[in-house]
């Protein structure tokens, strides 16, 4: 029996913080054994807002050095760059040809991200949640583990290879969307109602991989809170409550024991506990990844092998595709 193949995508704009990595890309690394990992830079999704090409460039490789620095090992799942594989706009745009408008049109993260952009918004980020469906679909994946933000595109994604096997014949195999219960949604530091983001520019919004132990300090001793004192697991308390599920996650402890071990503490108290946790489970990534990048070259090669290892399965799942609809010769 062979592994389920996992395949997950994230975006190289900026640093990755804390949200990615507990809402992501810890679990990507933990599954390496149970499954066959595909993991995606999704460099053609970055783009479907301006990215200046230098700091993009940089960015991919910075990501790539911080996911190898967190655990993902290149013997056992394949990392690379989705421009680098030719077949991911391929497919998106025979997929473009069976996904009806309407469907599109509900798409939330569309809805916010071009709210904010307005006539600026391009069909490419219309055109998103297709590419990413390709994403998925060129790899007959079984699995798909994402925060909670994507699973409205991994169900689009479902409907559209339903689709497509309903009118052109079974083609795609349909993946599941696999949602972490702690850690799925990470808010900001500064503002607990929103998710902690990237794009995001306010200091103290995010916790990124890379900053330095002083800066943590400050971004969590500076966290937004409410007015009360006690420590508990309250999701009406939207600020303390975030704090404690990364503290949580990141300790391993049980909610009942956390909340005694804070009896009687005071938000200062646990504020300078949670830095201390957060630094020192950053503090062996931070140190590899400066191993990794001491050669730029590394990198660059690790990318490209995972590229030839799963690009044969993306052409064949492309022309499996073209011949059901009757494209080409
Ligand atoms: P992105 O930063 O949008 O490229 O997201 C990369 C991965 O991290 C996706 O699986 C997201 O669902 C996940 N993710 C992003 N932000 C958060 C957050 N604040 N909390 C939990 N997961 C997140
Ligand atoms: N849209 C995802 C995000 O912003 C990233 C992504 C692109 C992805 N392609 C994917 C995630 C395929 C899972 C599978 O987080």
């Amino acid at each position: 029996m062979t592994n389920k193949r996992v395949l997950s995508g994230i975006q190289p704009t900026g640093g990755i913080h804390l949200g990615n990595y507990l809402g992501a890309v810890q679990n990507w690394v933990r599954s390496q054994d149970e499954y066959d990992n595909i993991f995606c830079i999704v460099d053609l999704h970055a783009i479907t807002v301006y990215q200046d090409p230098k700091i993009l460039r940089k960015n991919i490789r910075e990501l790539a050095g911080i996911l190898f620095a967190c655990g993902l090992d290149p013997q056992k799942c394949s990392l690379f760059v989705q421009s680098d594989v030719t077949e991911h706009t391929e497919l998106t745009w025979i997929l473009n040809c069976t996904t009806p408008i309407g469907w599109m049109k509900r798409m939330t993260q569309f809805k916010d991200k071009s709210d904010k952009q307005k006539e600026k918004s391009t069909m490419g980020l219309f055109d998103y949640p297709v590419l990413m469906a390709a994403d998925i679909l060129l790899y007959e994946t079984d699995l798909v583990p994402v925060g909670e933000d994507q699973k409205q595109h991994v169900e689009l994604t479902r409907d559209i290879a339903e689709k497509f096997n309903g009118t052109y014949g079974p083609t795609f195999k349909i993946p599941e969307p696999v949602i972490p219960k702690v850690g799925a949604r990470v808010m900001g530091l500064d503002d607990p109602a929103k998710k902690m983001s990237k794009s995001e520019e306010k200091q103290g919004h995010a916790i990124f991989l890379l900053d330095e132990p002083d800066v943590i300090r400050k971004k969590i001793m500076r966290a937004t809170t409410d007015s009360l004192t006690t420590i508990q697991f309250d999701e009406s308390r939207a600020g303390i409550y975030n704090l404690l599920c990364i503290y949580q996650v990141l300790t391993g402890e049980g909610r009942d024991a956390i909340e005694k071990h804070f009896e009687g503490k005071g938000y200062g108290d646990f504020k300078k506990a949670l830095a201390e946790v957060v630094i020192e489970s950053l503090r062996p990534l931070q140190e590899k990844y400066q191993q990794i990048i001491a050669d730029p070259h590394y990198v660059e090669s690790l990318l490209k092998q995972g590229a030839s290892k799963i690009r044969p399965i993306a052409r064949r799942v492309v022309d499996a595709a073209k011949d059901r609809i009757g494209l080409g010769l």
